[in-house]
């Protein structure tokens, strides 16, 4: 098959288009020909000083296809069916290979472009606002990087939640079109302080629950915009700034609670992630959440989408088509 790999890590240019064997589909696994890739956030991030966990390394989280083949265990899905993909590696390729608990089904009337884009977006934004942010109606949600992949389907779920919702993006352009996905309150972090901004819009009281995104400096600001036994979630590095030790000290008196997150350790360890993710599907194909699609790339031109992803011009996902 084509891939676009690389044989070590670095800026968008390391990518190379090349023949690379053929995924082999094991007990439990599922053989899909890809049909569309969603560019994650960390993909970006492993590209750049991620694991090789071979050479040459293909990089990716999230893709969808048609089965062509499936595994002694996974038989519940068969040949020709539409299904959306997770996994540690491998996305940014013609055929993938994934676990049949890190696939679901695409429903009628979802094309197989938008559910590429449903399962790490939607799964992580539930959880840190839910299972792990305690998000209820009414309360605060300050969602960073609005205008990402996670903050797009973040920002959906805490408005029909019923909260109110404030989001940093780059950009006031950006942050205009976030509107008609359910934001309340934008706040262009470049020219504004957000944490001035948060703590004047909540009469002083701060954000009930924080998705946090970006890591390092943005993540310390994110405590000191925190509600009286609000919780922080941090789940990513998009800021790629050095880890820097945090400081804590304001959390205490305030009982708060700061919380990382990873969706793989929920799809890897419980069950409990799966459906939750298959109801976002369904629901997107209902018409009661969307996707955004920016920018489609061929896979020949990886390293263009990733280039263009990280000029920080991309709103919501770029796709690669093979
Ligand atoms: N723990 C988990 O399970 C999990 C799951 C999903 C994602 N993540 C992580 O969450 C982060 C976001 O993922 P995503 O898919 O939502 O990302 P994305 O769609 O690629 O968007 C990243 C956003 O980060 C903002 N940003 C801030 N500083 C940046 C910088 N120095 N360079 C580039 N972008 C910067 C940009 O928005 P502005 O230009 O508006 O600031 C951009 O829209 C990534 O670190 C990813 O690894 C973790």
């Amino acid at each position: 098959m084509k891939a676009a790999v690389y044989y070590e890590t670095g800026g968008p240019d390391v990518f190379r288009y090349e023949d690379v064997p053929d995924p082999v589909c094991g007990p439990g696994e599922v053989l899909i020909r890809v049909e569309a890739v969603s560019v994650e956030g960390g993909d970006t991030l492993n590209r750049l000083g991620g694991e090789l966990s071979r050479v040459p390394h293909i990089v990716g989280y999230q893709c969808a296809g048609a089965v062509l083949e499936v595994g002694a265990g996974a038989d519940d899905l068969a040949e020709g069916d539409r299904v959306v993909t997770v996994g540690v590696d491998g996305s940014h390729a013609e055929l993938r290979v994934a676990g049949r608990s890190f696939c679901w089904k695409v429903p009628d009337g979802l094309s197989t472009e938008e559910a590429a884009c449903v399962p790490v977006p939607f799964g992580t934004a539930d959880d840190c606002l839910f299972e792990f942010g305690r998000l209820q109606a009414g309360e605060t949600a300050l969602i960073h990087a609005g205008a990402s992949g996670v903050g797009i389907a973040a920002i959906q779920l805490a408005k029909r939640a019923g909260a109110r919702v404030v989001a940093t993006a780059s950009s006031s352009q950006r942050l205009g079109r976030l509107s008609a996905l359910g934001l309340d309150h934008g706040i262009d972090y470049t020219s504004t302080d957000f944490v001035e901004e948060v703590r004047q819009w909540t009469d002083g009281r701060g954000a009930d629950v924080i998705v946090d995104s970006v890591g390092g400096t943005n993540l310390q600001k994110s405590l000191h915009c925190l509600a009286y036994r609000g919780r922080c979630v941090t789940f990513g590095d998009a800021g790629r700034e050095t880890p820097s030790t945090l400081d804590i000290s304001t959390m205490r008196a305030n009982n708060q609670t700061l919380v990382g997150y990873f969706l793989g350790a929920e799809l890897f360890l419980g069950t409990r992630a799966h459906p939750m993710i298959a109801g976002h599907l369904a629901d997107m194909a209902a018409g009661a959440l969307q996707v955004v699609i920016d920018r489609r790339f061929p896979l020949e031109q990886t390293g263009e989408a990733h280039a263009y992803i990280e000029s920080r011009q991309a709103f919501g996902r770029v796709l690669l088509v093979p």
